[in-house]
């Protein structure tokens, strides 16, 4: 691999231990994919900071990397972590388990990253634009920051996200490559009767991730109308159900300005025609009990914009959470700050509302809450709370989640 003088007094250590154990990290990645050189990256956003995904493995990781001096050297953002960093207590956490948390955040903050919390990094802060060569690791992140915004990103992934941050560099490699971002498949939408919510947006992603499995779809026939957030539940939805990084929606999103683009001109591998009977099976894959007696409702992900915690707001006018019943909603510090200070966080407490800042329903300790069933209009919630909180999830639309918890 070609380095240049500096990336190569990186790896010889001339610049400390810390940046060089990151360099080694990033040239063997390189070298495992075939890259001939390292290009610069201008941000990065991690995903190793999450306890409970990385475990003790992921805490020695940067503990190690701290205590080699390593600072990130471009702007870098943190995804969600394991408990409410300033609530947890109240939220029922595991003491022991909040503090191995807590140390995970510290070892990233002495690395320099930014305390942002939260896996929708695209909804402020450091935004990329389009084309620009970044490092995120978070499967929805990931998707969104190459699809929608057109920024260039590979999977990064817990431990090789930091390592891009501190050596501020990637290999030059996949995604990174215009002739690799080119669309393999057609996905034919035009016949589906699509609705402006999210919950249909997520089913859509649901049903694309698994036609696409690995490869990058096109997407036709999508509505002009679709809005950020239909697209970021779209995102999410699609790199649940498959291994995908990158999709185009012909007119909608950046390097998709007609078919010919998207797929650079070349032929699709495959055509796929959407019915809406194969949206419906596909819903009903995402609820594994057929039941509407949900112990709570879990909304924010990824973390719930500003939009849909107004949206929450008008539908819960007149309503309130039910007694034994839970309504959870996941989002940034910085939406809660401006609702807070709009009033609708306090209006939604008044409710019974309880919010969670930072975290993650899937990525955390459920301490004392004694939970069987959990509705949620995420299909990235719903695939995911079976298998790592052990309970039941029921996919439904907001309004729905909301009667089943409110009154
Ligand atoms: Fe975010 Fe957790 Fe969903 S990290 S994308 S709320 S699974």
């Amino acid at each position: 691999m070609h380095l240049t003088r500096v990336e190569e007094d990186m790896l010889m250590g001339r610049q400390g231990r810390g940046p060089q154990l990151a360099m080694e990290i990033i040239v063997k990645l390189g070298e495992l994919y075939g890259a001939d050189d390292l290009i610069p990256v201008s941000q990065a956003h991690i995903d190793g900071c999450l306890y409970a995904a990385v475990g003790e493995a992921g805490l020695l990781f940067a503990e190690k990397l701290d205590q080699l001096g390593a600072k990130v050297a471009i702007p870098t953002s943190l995804n969600a972590t394991s408990c409410d960093v300033d609530n947890w207590r109240e939220h029922g956490v595991d003491p022991a388990f909040a503090e191995k948390s807590s140390q995970l955040e510290k070892h990233y903050l002495n690395m320099g990253a930014l305390p942002t919390w939260t896996c929708a990094p695209y909804h402020f802060g450091l935004v990329p634009r389009f084309g620009e060569q970044i490092a995120w690791a978070e499967s929805n992140a990931i998707v969104y920051a190459n699809s929608v915004i057109g920024a260039r990103t590979e999977r990064y992934g817990d431990y090789t996200d930091i390592c891009c941050a501190i050596t501020g560099r990637v290999p030059e490699f996949g995604l990174h490559k215009r002739e690799n971002r080119a669309g393999q498949i057609l996905i034919d939408c035009s016949f589906l009767d699509l609705k402006p919510t999210t919950e249909n947006f997520a089913v859509l992603g649901y049903l694309a991730g698994e036609i696409a499995k690995d490869k990058i779809p096109v997407l036709k026939g999508i509505p002009s109308w679709v809005s950020r957030d239909h697209l970021k539940a779209f995102c999410a939805a699609i790199a649940s159900s498959g291994a995908v990084a990158l999709f185009h929606m012909t007119g909608i999103t950046p390097e998709a300005l007609d078919e010919k683009a998207a797929f650079q001109g070349r032929k699709p591998l495959e055509v796929y025609e959407l019915s809406q009977k194969m949206l419906l099976e596909a819903e009903g894959t995402l609820s594994n009990i057929c039941t509407c007696h949900v112990d709570a409702a879990v909304i924010g992900c990824p973390h719930a914009s500003a939009a849909e915690i107004l949206e929450l707001a008008r539908l819960m006018v007149n309503k309130r959470v039910k007694k034994n019943k839970q309504l959870w909603v996941y989002t940034s510090r910085s939406v809660y700050s401006w609702l807070s200070l709009k009033g609708t966080v306090d209006e939604l407490k008044e409710k019974g509302v309880i919010f969670f800042r930072d975290t993650c329903f899937v990525n955390t300790s459920l301490g004392s809450w004694e939970f069987q069933n959990a509705a949620t209009n995420s299909a990235k919630y719903a695939h995911y709370i079976p298998g790592r909180t052990g309970l039941n999830a029921v996919f439904a639309n907001l309004e729905r989640c909301i009667d089943m918890v409110a009154e």
